[in-house]
């Protein structure tokens, strides 16, 4: 009997609502799939516990958790919050503390969900974004400074690390700021070679890469050749370049075009938001931060949505679909299918619906409703 061990981070707002019924699915899964069981390790983190004790994320239970197969993650924030706070303290601290370099999002319209743009099917939009996760933008570097400043910047990574001295001094008394991307080589060539490997994996034929290179020629150039590296090993797969701001355009206009899309973590992180919008919106769209060698996490991409916590109705599909790419994640294939199936039959049939999808149905309501269908399914 396999036993996986996932440590559960429900955090804030809605995140508590939307994880308990992707756990109800998970348990649904797992009595009907031989040989597949769960133990869930609940933590408390977010900003109900970082107010009692002025904890974020404490180093004894990130060691716990590297000894696990996986985390489940709700969602972290709060409007109390000092902002970003909660997003670097907890969601980044743990992307980054275990190279979760693969930010892995599907973009795919399910039946019987109306899509915003007008003629498409859900055979048109069926596709992945492949985003980088611990570089680019994102690695925190920058300042603010009056007319001059000496500075050392570090970056502390699990493939390098980086030290940055910067002194700046201009001739007016101005008031500057700075914020600094970093790509490294072989950074870039990971998360690309996932995406070809992806592409593989699922019978696919396209990778497309999403860069900036014409403006921003020093980060993005160096991204261009780690793809066209990685992807002479790769001669049965087709490969293009594309701008992000064209790249933008085109999801909304041809979607189908689209088999997976690897693409730097800033604009990974706009054209995912996009991209749950084609899919029918945020109560849809799942994301998985995958380390292929150590210890990943799931969560939807949506955030708290403090306005509707505790109410049971925002739609918990996007949280039950990270627990789907989870199990697709270890490798538990027919489980991860035989959910994805509920889910499509659940949405197809059009009665048991939230508020977002215009329906009326509570939270808890399509989680015992995609539980059903998994019984059902599994009888067949
Ligand atoms: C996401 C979110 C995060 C990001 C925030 C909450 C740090 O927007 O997962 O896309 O920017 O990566
Ligand atoms: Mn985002």
């Amino acid at each position: 009997m396999k036993k996986y061990k996932i440590a559960v981070i429900p955090g804030d707002g809605v995140g508590p609502e939307v994880i308990r019924e992707g756990i109800k699915a998970l348990k649904a899964v797992a009595e009907v799939i031989p040989n597949l069981n769960f133990e869930l390790i609940e933590y408390p983190f977010g900003w109900a516990h970082y107010k009692k004790t002025n904890e974020l994320i404490p180093e004894n239970a990130l060691g716990e958790i590297s000894k696990m197969d996986a985390i489940y993650f709700g969602a972290i924030g709060h409007a109390e919050a000092p902002v970003g706070l909660l997003e670097q303290g907890i969601l980044l601290k743990l992307r980054f503390y275990f190279d979760q370099y693969v930010n892995l999002r599907p973009i795919k319209l399910y039946p019987g969900i109306p899509c915003p743009l007008k003629d498409k099917t859900p055979k048109d939009i069926n596709f992945y974004v492949v985003r980088e996760n611990t570089e680019d933008f994102y690695v925190a570097l920058g300042g603010r400074f009056k007319k001059a400043c000496a500075e050392s910047l570090e970056l502390n990574r699990e493939l390098y690390k980086l030290k940055l001295d910067l002194n700046a001094k201009s001739n007016q008394n101005e008031e500057f700021s700075y914020q600094l991307g970093i790509i490294s080589k072989s950074g870039a060539k990971r998360v690309i070679e996932y995406a070809f490997e992806l592409c593989k994996r699922k019978g696919l034929k396209k990778v497309t890469s999403v860069d900036k290179a014409n403006v921003l020629s020093h980060i993005y150039s160096l991204w261009r050749e780690a793809f066209t590296e990685v992807s002479k090993k790769y001669s049965n797969i087709q490969t293009e370049f594309a701008f992000v701001d064209a790249i933008a355009m085109w999801f909304v206009k041809n979607p189908e075009w689209y088999e997976v899309v690897v693409t730097p973590n800033m604009f990974g992180d706009i054209l995912t938001d996009l991209g749950a919008m084609i899919q029918g919106g945020m109560g849809l769209a799942p994301g998985g931060n995958i380390n292929p060698k150590g210890i990943s996490m799931f969560e939807p991409i949506h955030g708290s949505a403090p306005k509707y916590a505790g109410l049971n109705v925002v739609n918990p599909i996007a949280t039950i679909l990270a627990g789907q790419l989870m199990l697709d994640h270890l490798g538990e294939e027919k489980a991860a299918n035989l959910l994805d199936k509920a889910v499509e039959e659940v949405l197809a049939e059009g009665k048991v619906r939230t508020k977002d999808l215009g329906g009326i149905s509570k939270t808890s309501e399509v989680g015992d409703e995609i539980v059903k269908k998994i019984k059902e399914l599994s009888k067949v």
